[in-house]
């Protein structure tokens, strides 16, 4: 496996949004599209992955609160995605990572994804479940997705978070 030594992940910060904004929208088949007034807004959420000054790719999360539970919250990796160039070198699986490590401090109860890329996930500690699983996700993001017709008819494949958390470091 080739590792992508060279790149460089770090936290986002408002000059990156204008290149992740670009990088979701050109995956947009994959990824949910997100203006770049809401890339702004989540910045902070946000790490990127850099070589020579060029953007190779980025990850975010998004929190799902449950009503009347604050420590039930879920928390989705979302928008991740890398340049062509760069893909099948270790910066997504870096990138998640990266994500993971910055949730894992807050203690979230689940962490979740719903993916077109169920291998990748799949290499990261994720098991695919029932979309009844991922009711935060649906209830905070799908209920306002106009890409299909129902969350259960979307081919998006639900996964959780089951590994191990010491195979999670960079
Ligand atoms: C999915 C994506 C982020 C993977 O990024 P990447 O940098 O190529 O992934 P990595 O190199 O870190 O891959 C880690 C492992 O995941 C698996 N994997 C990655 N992409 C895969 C694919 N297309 N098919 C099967 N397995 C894959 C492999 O096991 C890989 O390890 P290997 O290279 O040693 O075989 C990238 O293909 C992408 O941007 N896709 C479009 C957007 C998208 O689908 N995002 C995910 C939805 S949230």
């Amino acid at each position: 496996m080739s590792e992508a030594g060279e790149i460089a992940v770090r936290n986002a910060t408002l000059k990156d949004a204008e290149r992740i904004y670009a990088l979701v929208r050109r995956n947009s088949d994959q990824l949910v599209p997100r203006s770049l007034g809401n890339i702004v807004e989540s910045i902070d959420r946000f790490f990127v992955a850099e070589a020579d000054g060029e953007m190779a790719g980025c990850a975010a999360y998004q929190i799902h609160p449950e009503i009347g539970s604050p420590e039930s919250a879920a928390v989705e990796i979302v928008s991740v995605a890398v340049k062509t160039i760069f893909r099948r070198k270790g910066v997504g699986r870096r990138l998640v990572n990266s994500v993971m490590e910055r949730i894992r401090a807050f203690g979230p109860r689940q962490i979740v994804a719903l993916t077109f890329a169920p291998e990748f996930f799949g290499t990261l500690g994720f098991v695919e479940v029932p979309k009844t699983k991922v009711m935060h996700k649906l209830y905070t993001g799908c209920i306002n997705c106009t890409k299909h017709d129902n969350p259960f008819t979307c081919p998006e494949i639900a996964m959780e978070f089951r590994g191990d958390a010491a195979k999670t470091v960079n």
